[in-house]
C-alpha cells in the first residue's frame, strides 16, 4: 500500500499539465460557483424608506427613496416637481436644495453639515435651525417615515 502512494504521487508530479489547464478549471468553477449562487442567495435589493415633501402651500408630496440615496436623488427619480430645485445638481454651489426639518428629523440625520454646506446654506431663503440642504442628506433605514418643508423660495447662489 505504501508502495502504491509512492507511485501515485510520482506520476501525479510527472504528469503534464496540459497548456491553460488551470485557467480551464477556474473558470469552470467560478461558473458553477455564479450559478449556486444565483440560485440559492436572492439579489439583494436596496431598502426603500417613505419620503413627504411639503410644499408651502400645505400640500403634500408623499413617496420612496432608495437607502443611500440623497434627498435630491429622491426628487429627480420621482421626477417631483419642485421648481428650480438642485440646479446644481449636487456639487454645493446652488442652495435651491434647501430644506427644513422637524426637530426630531434634524437631530437623527446621520451626518451634520460640514462647513461647506453652511456656507451655502448662509445663502439660502427662510433658513431656519432645522435646514439643510438635500443633496447632502443620505437616506437611512431610520429615516423612514421623513417628512421635509420645501420653502416656498429659493435662491440659486450660482446667478
Ligand atoms: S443641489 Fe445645489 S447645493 Fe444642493
Amino acid at each position: 500500500m505504501f508502495r502504491k502512494v509512492i507511485t501515485s504521487t510520482k506520476y501525479l508530479v510527472k504528469k503534464p499539465i496540459a497548456k491553460n489547464s488551470l485557467l480551464k478549471v477556474d473558470r469552470n468553477a467560478l461558473r458553477i460557483n455564479k450559478q449556486f449562487i444565483s440560485a440559492t442567495v436572492p439579489k439583494q435589493q436596496k431598502e426603500e424608506v417613505t419620503v413627504t415633501f411639503i410644499r408651502a402651500n400645505g400640500e403634500r408630496i408623499t413617496t420612496k427613496g432608495k437607502v443611500g440615496d440623497h434627498l435630491l436623488d429622491v426628487v429627480v427619480n420621482n421626477n417631483i416637481d419642485l421648481d428650480g430645485f438642485g440646479a446644481c445638481e449636487g456639487t454645493l454651489t446652488c442652495s435651491t436644495c434647501h430644506l427644513i426639518f422637524k426637530k426630531e428629523d434634524f437631530d437623527r440625520l446621520p451626518e451634520k453639515a460640514g462647513d461647506e454646506e453652511l456656507d451655502m446654506l448662509d445663502l439660502a431663503y427662510d433658513l431656519t435651525d432645522t435646514s439643510r440642504l438635500g443633496c447632502q442628506i443620505t437616506l437611512t433605514k431610520n429615516l423612514d417615515g421623513l417628512e421635509v418643508k420645501v420653502p416656498a423660495t429659493i435662491n440659486d447662489a450660482r446667478s
